[in-house]
């Protein structure tokens, strides 16, 4: 499978978030990846609900919401409402993950799994059968245009192969600082979808360097 490119929205210009998202549509990026934070898991607040319904009047593609706040189990049938085609959890948020998964799996999405950089890939040893997606986070949640974390090789690498080891069809989604420098490496490491905000939204081009992506 070719990899698939996600712009974060978390980049977009909000006051023209219409326009970012039309721009979305008409590239060659595959999904829309959108960031929640709640100040509490992460020294942060983006947007929340009503900021979504907005995107997802107007978003054409597939929506990926990477939810960065504490039990997360309290809004999964929001987002499912919202039209999140995958959520995805922490695992260092979650004391329960194995039902926080069924239960965004009940409410009809695809279930993802985010783990920080500090968080080894082995704790997803016994769920990763049960997974749609892992989110690797290749810098420290919370904020946009960080520096890209190079232990993700590694990760990356040893990620693909417990999917493998275990049969399992989960992608691999990586967050943070990615840019054309790291992309081709990622994929060539077992990547397949990268999210990327600030190498899109702060570039002359964003439409072009979304192509740039998918084909590094
Ligand atoms: C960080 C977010 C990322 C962020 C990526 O907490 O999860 O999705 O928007 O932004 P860049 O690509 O600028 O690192
Ligand atoms: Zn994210």
């Amino acid at each position: 499978m070719a990899h698939l490119i996600a712009p974060s929205v978390l980049a977009a210009d909000f006051a023209n978030l219409q326009r970012d998202v039309e721009m979305i549509n008409n590239s060659e990026a595959d999904w829309f990846h959108i960031d929640i934070m709640d100040g509490v898991f992460v020294p942060n607040i983006s947007f929340g609900m009503p900021v979504l319904a907005a995107i997802n009047k107007y978003a054409k593609k597939t929506i990926d919401v990477h939810l960065m706040i504490v039990d997360p189990d309290r809004y999964i049938d929001t987002f499912a409402k919202l039209g999140s085609d995958i959520l995805t959890v922490h695992y260092e948020a979650c004391t329960h993950l194995h039902r926080t998964l069924q239960a965004i799996k009940a409410a009809g999405m695809k279930a993802g799994v985010a783990l920080n950089p500090h968080t080894n890939i082995n704790v997803l040893e016994d769920t990763i059968q049960d997974i749609d997606l892992v989110c690797l986070m290749s810098v420290n949640p919370g904020f946009g245009g960080q520096s890209f974390i190079e232990n993700t090789y590694q990760k990356t690498e040893d990620l693909k192969a417990l999917i493998q080891r275990k049969g399992a069809s989960t992608l691999i989604e990586i967050d943070g600082g990615v840019t054309s420098k790291n992309a081709r490496a990622l994929v060539n490491k077992g990547a397949d979808v990268l999210v990327a905000g600030s190498f899109v939204f702060k570039s002359d081009d964003p439409a072009a360097t979304i192509i740039e992506l998918k084909n590094s």
